[in-house]
């Protein structure tokens, strides 16, 4: 069955979502007009939730709302959804708008009442073919506007580039601005060449994500040389290794690109079965079929297996 969210937050009350209603004069219905945020819950413990409110922070600034609540009014209300609802493992969304107006007008109203809404999902994360056999990945022209780095519900043309993959029977779209890399159409994407790991610059044309952080740090503990630089849409092509990152994705390996095999120079499995898991489950091991072959994405295995320890050590302790 289908998990239901059964408790939301709107605008000082904790409702059923029946009860929860907006009004169509609202300007996140008619403009889009607001920002959110999706803060990964592990067993019960908001992950990094500084940053995210930092985020949420510099979403408001730059769209020019004022912000609610002070970082301790959202750490309660995110901490009461996080012991109540009734996954262990969650995604809490967080919505601010301009609120209603009286008469439609692109200008702001003179009086905002901004709209604020949470509610809690269960965390669902990729299932285990995904990361065994990578994802498939489509690309196109990057259409969004020029300040992706703001985290605004305007996401008509995410919406429309992520479409545009599950149409192809693919995962996710990446995108390509001026000729270089910039993300996905809901996720960070990096490029592994010759042993590096080849990021974009967090500036205006991407969202900061923050699986992207946690990439560069775990990348930075462990001595994965890290190169923070413009990426030519030929380097992503040729890469060894292309990964796509976000709270709810994880780290996840493309396998294809329009197409096109990534990582086809090096050495692979004799056969064309599953490449095998990076991280065997707890009392699986070595001689019980896991990483007995070489893996097609090897870094892409050592990445994942410094976040699952990551994850188990420090992220379900908050
Ligand atoms: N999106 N880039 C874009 C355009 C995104 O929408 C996201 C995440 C990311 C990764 O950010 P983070 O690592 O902080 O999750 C990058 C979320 C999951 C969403 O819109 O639902």
């Amino acid at each position: 069955m289908t998990p239901q969210v059964t408790l939301i937050y709107l605008n000082g009350e904790w409702i059923a979502p029946a009860e929860a209603k907006v009004s169509v004069m609202d300007r996140g219905f008619l403009f889009g007009d607001g920002v959110y945020e999706v803060i990964p819950v592990y067993s019960r413990k908001p992950f990094r939730l500084d940053e995210h409110l930092a985020r949420l922070q510099h979403s408001l600034d730059g769209v020019a709302l004022a912000n609610p609540h002070s970082p301790a009014q959202w750490s309660a209300l995110i901490l009461k959804l996080a012991t109540d609802a009734e996954w262990e493992d969650q995604s809490i969304y967080i919505q601010v708008t301009r609120g209603p107006m009286a008469v439609r007008n692109h200008a702001f109203p003179a009086v905002i009442q901004p709209t604020v809404m949470l509610m809690a999902e269960p965390l669902t994360t990729p299932p285990a073919v995904m990361i065994e056999k990578g994802i498939a990945t489509v690309s196109t022209i990057d259409t969004r506007w020029s300040r992706c780095d703001l985290k605004t519900t305007s996401l008509l043309a995410n919406c429309l580039l992520r479409q545009h993959a599950v149409a192809l029977g693919c995962v996710e779209t990446i995108l390509f601005r001026d000729g270089l890399l910039t993300e996905g159409s809901a996720s960070s994407i990096f490029v592994i060449k010759e042993g590096v790991l080849f990021a974009p610059p967090k500036d205006h044309r991407i969202l900061p994500g923050i699986t992207y952080d946690i990439v560069l740090e775990l990348a930075s503990t462990h001595g994965l040389p890290v190169i923070v630089r413009d990426i030519s849409e030929a380097e992503t092509r040729n890469a060894d290794e292309l990964w796509m990152a976000s709270s709810t994705k994880e780290i996840l390996p493309i396998a294809t690109l329009d197409g096109k095999d990534i990582g086809v120079n090096l050495p692979v499995g004799a056969d064309d079965t599953p490449f095998l898991s990076p991280s065997p489950p707890a009392g699986e091991g070595r001689g019980r079929g896991y990483n007995q072959r070489p893996s097609r994405w090897p870094i892409h295995s050592k990445m994942l297996a410094w976040y699952q320890t990551y994850k188990h050590e420090v992220m379900r302790h908050g």
